[in-house]
């Protein structure tokens, strides 16, 4: 097989220029670096903020060596709006280590300069600020680009003349649409590149079901052992997210309060502005439940419900996610349609301008019956939590981007505030995951005044994490994936057990509509869902947060 016109050259000088673009970091080799990233960590760990950072489980041997991160689908969507806008940002706070190289590879011709060039206009595009100029030229010089067409086994050699496995831990990120992850294994194991140092990256969606979740989870498998795959659920990076063990283990006002006998129910949603943006091909053959609810919304949920792990390594975490996954009450056939609702938005206006309907947008096909909305009454079949019902929705479209978690307690049994309250409220926790990071308690509190009666007022304990912490600077997602996967620490990404118990529940819900024939309620763009998402909630005597 003809390799295509192979434009690549690794510059011999990458190692040499990063060094020499960036002195004042480099007084001894790494060690300005390492002190920066120690101390911007230890800060923030000091505030108790940034715990996962710090523990145990990361891998010191590897923790700062240096990387050759080959991203296989540079010049895809996910490596432009995201992957590479992370690395500029990590790079800005001086947290790559200063000889890790970046390797980028993608199907199309193109040699090192036009790689850049395209970095330089993604980070145009998504960036959101200005590049600033001494930052990107440390930032360029460790790019090269490698032109393989990922589906020919036999190119994948070219590897071997970039990739430096001596000195570098090859950290392999799976940039790609899922059928060729298994091509890249291959790939990857025949060139003879790997070793057992080198890592995967890889993202949702890992299959579109069970099956053919495990197909992939084999064909990684074969190639890689399971410490050294690291599966992405960016919401994982996601600082609230996180922020969640904290709350809940770190606080006994929570901790012993976090069960059936004070939780009344609990409402997760993750409600999006965005539509579809070009991706409706990729969007149609996934809908809302596969593409939200089975992995970030699942996360959120296990993160809410599991029971304490003896300690933050990434072992004792997945074991009390999977628990909570397994007890997850299976959605039937006979009990689908008063558990679920499936939603599609239509034409409708969003901050005041008009957004076109999901069969609108572009490329779509008008036959299509793809769900963008979905809610879900989810029992989990536990001590803690038996009679607690969760109520979760996602959809694209709504009114505003809202992720919030809202724990409902139970009213109190007597209510002698009758003159203020002919139902006395009951307490609320809700955690804003984003935007507006925070947490909220919603109390009662009795009005100031000398009248003869005591007055209540319903009133908030507001903690905005901005305000709280605002000399602690705030990654996204992304970048705080991507460096603990080029540091080796495994703890916020996903197992295979997870995956495969999530997709064992979805699995459930799909075949129940396929079997009842679910068409999706409408709902205009710019509203809450379709109103049958309300009667969801309504028929237990609920309401979703944003109606209550
Ligand atoms: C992605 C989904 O995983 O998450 C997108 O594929 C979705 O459809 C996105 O829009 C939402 O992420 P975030 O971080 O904006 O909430």
């Amino acid at each position: 097989m003809r390799i295509n016109a192979f434009r690549y050259f690794l510059s011999p000088n990458t190692q040499r220029s990063a060094k020499a673009v960036h002195p004042e970091l480099h007084p001894e080799t790494n060690s300005a670096i390492m002190g920066v990233s120690f101390l911007s960590i230890n800060c923030r760990a000091d505030t108790g903020y940034n715990y996962l950072f710090n523990n145990a489980s990361m891998n010191e041997q590897t923790a700062f060596k240096p990387c050759d991160l080959v991203i296989f689908g540079a010049l895809g969507d996910l490596s432009r709006r995201k992957l590479l806008i992370s690395l500029y940002r990590l790079e800005k706070a001086s947290l790559i280590e200063v000889d890790t190289r970046i390797i980028g590879i993608d199907q199309h011709e193109g040699d090192n300069a036009g790689f850049v060039e395209i970095i330089r206009k993604s980070l145009q595009e998504f960036l959101n600020e200005t590049i600033d100029e001494q930052i990107w030229a440390r930032y360029a010089a460790r790019f090269s680009y490698l032109q393989i067409d990922l589906t020919q086994l036999d190119q994948y050699q070219l590897l071997n003349n970039v990739v430096d496995g001596q000195s570098r831990v090859m950290v392999n990120y799976f940039a790609v649409a899922p059928f060729l992850f298994t091509n890249i294994c291959q790939g990857l194991a025949q060139c003879g590149v790997l070793n057992e140092e080198s890592r995967m990256v890889m993202e949702k969606p890992i299959g579109h079901d069970l099956k053919s979740s495990k197909e992939i989870n084999d064909a990684v498998a074969a190639v890689f052992s399971e410490k050294q795959v690291y599966r992405i659920d960016h919401y994982l990076g996601k600082e609230t997210v996180l922020n969640l063990l904290a709350l809940r283990f770190a606080n006994s006002i929570f901790t012993t309060n976090w069960n059936h006998n004070t939780i009344d129910h609990i409402q997760i949603t993750v409600a999006e502005e965005v539509g579809i943006e070009g991706r409706w091909d990729y969007f149609d053959k996934t809908g809302q439940l596969r593409d939200m609810l089975q992995n970030h919304l699942l996360q959120i949920l296990t993160f809410v419900a599991m029971e304490p792990p003896v300690n933050l390594e990434a072992q004792s975490i997945h074991n009390e996610k999977i628990k909570v996954l397994s007890a997850l009450r299976p959605i039937t056939r006979e009990n689908v349609a008063q558990k679920t609702v499936r939603g599609l938005y239509t034409a409708g206006e969003l901050k005041g301008k008009p957004v076109p309907g999901y069969l609108e947008e572009d490329g779509a096909n008008t036959d299509s019956t793809t769900e963008s909305f979905v809610a879900v009454k989810v029992a989990i079949d536990n001590w803690r939590w038996a009679g607690v019902p969760f109520y979760l929705r996602t959809g694209k479209r709504m009114k505003y981007k809202r992720t919030e978690i809202v724990v409902n307690f139970k009213q109190l049994p007597h209510n002698i505030f009758k003159e203020s309250f002919q139902d006395l409220p009951s307490n609320k926790l809700i955690i804003h995951l984003q935007p507006n990071e925070g947490v909220e308690i919603q109390i009662l509190n009795k009005i100031p005044g000398i009248d003869e009666n005591i007055k209540l007022q319903k009133t908030k304990l507001d903690l905005s994490f901005f305000e709280t912490f605002k000399n602690s600077k705030i990654f996204g997602g992304y970048e705080k994936l991507v460096l603990e996967a080029m540091r080796g620490n495994p703890t916020l990404f996903l197992s295979r057990e997870e995956i495969e118990q999530a997709w064992t529940w979805i699995d459930s819900i799909q075949d129940a509509w396929a079997h009842i024939d679910a068409a999706p309620q409408l709902y205009a763009a710019g509203t809450w869902g379709p109103e049958a998402a309300n009667e969801l909630i309504a028929r237990d005597e609920r309401a979703w947060e944003d109606e209550a």
